[in-house]
């Protein structure tokens, strides 16, 4: 200890130093010399302080918590997650997708709405938003669509013009993008919306019955939005503004929770639903699937370091325990590769060693080397071994979450059913969910969205689009950005 008590300083190796203020120079006033390693550590590990931000959703935060499961849903998935009682911690990481690390938590956007459970069969990821739906149906398009939603190369500025070119040439845009110019486009804070799976998933019971689900995790503390002009000053005012909500939200002890509603479709309904089930752009209504509850899910710890907990964390879609499994959502497929693989790129291949990332199940893997192995390998280093290596234990983790396909190989979009169009369910949103104040508000965010920046030809797209959506509303649109021009 130092004479007031204090933990004397070291280096990285753990060395007492002499100074925290004062470089080794030769004299007082004389240069300094290269053997000084305590002042090249500090400038050498901050010169490398920076990792690569998220490509998308790279600005947000998050904290710890639990989820506990309040009913019996046993005889929709084996899960060991969602047995009746069962608690187990959680991680939550909220985030916008366009903006970089810093940019302002209010902009317009869809917001991540990421969660890791530490479950006692391994860590299972559920790495949702705060939408139903999405923009695009093909992971073909999914780097198109954000380099689209980020910045030019020649002005390196985000443009609308660009955006909008995209989404009028993507029509099964039209639900995602009604849905986000609308109230819920900018919540209040990150402890006033809902999170959804958005896709299809499958759930697997004991006795190897499957589903099809969806996830909804309710707010409890209400719904609330920003409206624009609200969000516009928050930018400037205070761009963390949902990062500081959060954070002293549970410092003060107002722990935020949801309630997790599953839709549930029994696996043979998918075959003759008249809209595609797996169909990311779509939802299923409530009245053909209405919600059943299954459990709480609550944030009570903040994080004590940033960088370590959330920066660091990876939140992966391929991360599914026995009982869960993924759709022919090829969203979803796409998904499925795509994460792990930045993870790689962003943190390194031994990514799931970071404590924040580490399963709270026992890991008997064998996966090998690497830089920054921290976990201790041992012999054999192989399978089939005869040795006591771990084994695969195929009859108590069947490979049940599967389905039947078949067919020629092809580059298509999904075939269509019925009451598959892109437009109905935005029409829906509009016509049934939202009142009178509500489609002025959205008439007027899209008319001061539009007038930001689009042109011909894409400003013609963007009427049409609307006319396809509603009629009126295209007509209201149209009519409001013509008269921002005039004016
Ligand atoms: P319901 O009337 O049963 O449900 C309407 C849903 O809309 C509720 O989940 C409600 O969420 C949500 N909602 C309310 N206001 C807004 C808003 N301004 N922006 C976005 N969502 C809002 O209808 P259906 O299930 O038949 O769906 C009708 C339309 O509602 C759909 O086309 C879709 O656009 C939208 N929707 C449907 C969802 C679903 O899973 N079926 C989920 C979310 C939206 P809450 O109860 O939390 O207020
Ligand atoms: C982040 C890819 C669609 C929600 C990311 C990241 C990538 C990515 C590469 C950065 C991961 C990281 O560096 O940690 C894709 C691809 C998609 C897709 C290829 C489609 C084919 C979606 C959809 C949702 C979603 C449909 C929601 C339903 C998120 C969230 C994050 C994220 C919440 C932030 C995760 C975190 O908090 O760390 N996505 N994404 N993405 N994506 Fe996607």
């Amino acid at each position: 200890m130092t004479q007031d008590n204090r933990k004397p300083t070291t280096t990285d190796a753990g060395i007492p130093v002499a100074s925290d203020e004062h470089s080794l120079s030769v004299g007082p006033d004389g240069p300094l010399v290269l053997h000084d390693h305590y002042l090249i550590e500090q400038m050498a590990n901050f010169n490398r302080e920076r990792i690569p931000e998220r490509q998308p959703h790279a600005k947000g935060s998050g904290a710890f918590g639990h989820f506990e499961v309040t009913e019996d849903v046993s005889r929709y998935t084996k899960a060991a997650v969602f047995q009746p009682g069962t608690k187990t911690d959680v991680l939550i990481r909220f985030s916008t997708v366009a903006g970089e690390r810093g940019s302002p938590d209010t902009w317009r956007d869809p917001r991540g709405f990421s969660i890791k459970f530490y479950t006692s069969e391994g860590n299972y990821d559920m790495v949702g938003n705060n939408t139903p739906v999405f923009f695009i149906r093909d992971p073909m398009k999914f780097q198109h669509f954000i380099r689209s939603q980020k910045r030019r190369a020649d002005s390196n500025l985000r443009d609308h013009d660009m955006q909008w070119d995209f989404w009028t040439l993507s029509p099964e845009s039209a639900h995602q993008v009604t849905w986000l110019m609308g109230d819920r486009g900018i919540p209040k804070t990150w402890r006033h919306m809902n999170g959804y799976s958005s896709h299809t998933y499958m759930w697997a019971n004991a006795q190897g019955e499957k589903f099809w689900v969806k996830y909804h995790f309710k707010t409890d503390q209400g719904i609330e939005c920003l409206t624009q002009e609200e969000a516009d000053r928050l930018a400037g005012e205070d761009s963390d503004y949902h990062t500081r909500d959060l954070y002293e939200a549970i410092e003060r002890g107002d722990y935020p929770s949801w309630t997790l509603y599953m839709q549930i479709m029994p696996f043979a309904d998918a075959d003759t639903y008249r809209i595609n089930p797996f169909d990311l752009t779509k939802v299923w209504p409530h009245d053909d699937y209405p919600m059943i509850k299954v459990g709480k899910l609550q944030l009570n710890r903040n994080p004590t370091d940033n960088h370590a907990e959330i920066e660091q964390a990876a939140f992966e879609p391929n991360n599914l325990v026995p009982g869960i499994g993924i759709s022919p959502d090829k969203m979803l497929i796409g998904r499925v590769f795509s994460y792990a693989d930045a993870h790689r790129a962003r943190l390194g291949v031994n990514y799931k060693q970071i404590p924040v990332n580490a399963p709270q199940a026992p890991v008997h893997s064998y996966s090998k080397d690497g830089a920054m192995r921290i976990n201790k390998v041992s012999d054999p280093v192989y399978a089939p071994n005869s040795k006591g290596g771990p084994a695969a234990d195929g009859e108590r983790y069947p490979t049940d979450s599967t389905w039947e396909a078949n067919g020629q190989m092809v580059r298509a979009p999904y075939a269509l059913r019925k009451d598959d169009d892109d437009y109905s369910q935005a029409n829906a949103l509009i016509n049934k969910v939202m009142d009178d104040a509500a489609r002025d508000r959205l008439v007027n965010n899209v008319v001061g969205h539009v007038s930001g920046g689009v042109k011909e030809p894409v400003l013609s797209r963007v009427f049409e689009y609307w006319k396809n959506i509603d009629a009126e509303i295209g007509r209201r649109i149209e009519e409001g950005v013509k008269a921002n021009k005039a004016g």
